[in-house]
């Protein structure tokens, strides 16, 4: 029988925990985490996912405030925006909820966001760092939290195969560089791959972020594997709608190790990590040690 990976209690268990690290924060060091979210438009889908972050925010004691813009702001006013709050000394996490209508670069936008205060982990900078493997630096909170998932079922993941489905700079282009330095032996497939399925089979982990539903089969996967499952599609289903994964769930969890839901598996872990983060860019600019407060007791 598969595992089938609970990530909203593991996540809300890692909120229970940082919750009293921020406490600590506070009272020993004086030290009040803020993350602030920039939505511009109001893509419904979007909205939700700010709601989310908001809330949780709220309930583990981070200082958060949701600034929305109307889609017409334009990149200059943008930017103008974030120079601001770089410059706000309380204000330790900024986010800039993806995507931004066309008209913006969200190239210029990302890095204009200060490094340390990067909670996406998505400025050139922060990217280069985490390719090079370096301690406290901030990783974009998706592949971050599909990696915590990998680790609890199989601590070790030296040696293992592991393959990456899809190539975005907001997972699979990280989770490569993260599996790499657990020392798998990583493949992304992407759009122009052949043979998906052959890869696939020969696969110890499976992460899947290609936004397709049910694109990978049963047939594809190893018996024993670990599968994750990143995408978040709405299909109608009797009429109504219903979000499922890229994976498909009642397949494939008959001959895996262990799976991830959707939703319930990778979606409340990447909002745990976007708290994570936020903690730790409040210790890097309040000169605490990032990587002993944070990553002690979670
Ligand atoms: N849009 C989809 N995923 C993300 C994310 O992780 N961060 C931001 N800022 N936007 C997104």
């Amino acid at each position: 029988m598969a595992i089938i990976i609970d990530g909203k209690k593991i996540a809300n268990d890692l909120c229970k925990k940082l919750s009293q690290k921020i406490n600590i924060l506070k009272v020993e060091h004086n030290i009040f985490p803020c993350l602030k979210v920039i939505l511009v438009g109001s893509n419904p889908a979007s909205q939700v996912y700010v709601r989310n972050k908001q809330k949780k925010a709220e309930s583990v004691g981070i200082n958060s405030e949701t600034v929305v813009f109307s889609d017409n702001l334009s990149e200059d006013e943008l930017i103008e925006k974030i120079s601001e709050l770089n410059k706000e000394r309380f204000v330790h996490g900024i986010l800039v909820q993806l995507p931004l209508p066309n008209h913006i670069s969200a190239s210029r936008v990302i890095n204009t966001v200060s490094v340390e205060k990067d909670v996406d982990g998505f400025h050139d900078e922060n990217v280069g760092r985490l390719v090079k493997g370096e301690r406290n630096c901030l990783i974009p909170c998706t592949p971050k939290g599909s990696l915590d998932l990998i680790k609890l079922v199989e601590s070790n993941l030296s040696g293992k195969n592991a393959v990456v489905i899809g190539r975005s700079n907001i997972v699979g282009k990280p989770m490569f560089h993260l599996l790499l330095q657990e020392n798998c032996t990583v493949t992304i497939l992407h759009s122009q791959s052949k043979d998906l399925a052959e890869y696939c089979s020969k696969a110890d982990i499976v992460v899947a972020a290609v936004g397709k539903p049910n694109f990978v089969q049963k047939n594809w996967i190893k018996e024993g594997a670990i599968v994750i499952d990143v995408g978040i599609n709405s299909v109608n289903i009797g009429g109504k709608p219903k979000l499922v994964g890229d994976v498909d769930f009642d397949g494939v969890k008959e001959k895996v190790k262990a799976i991830t839901p959707v939703p319930g598996g990778v979606g409340p872990m990447t909002i745990a990590f976007l708290m994570i983060n936020t903690v730790i860019a409040a210790c890097l600019q309040g000169k605490v040690d990032a990587y002993d407060f944070v990553s002690s007791g979670l």
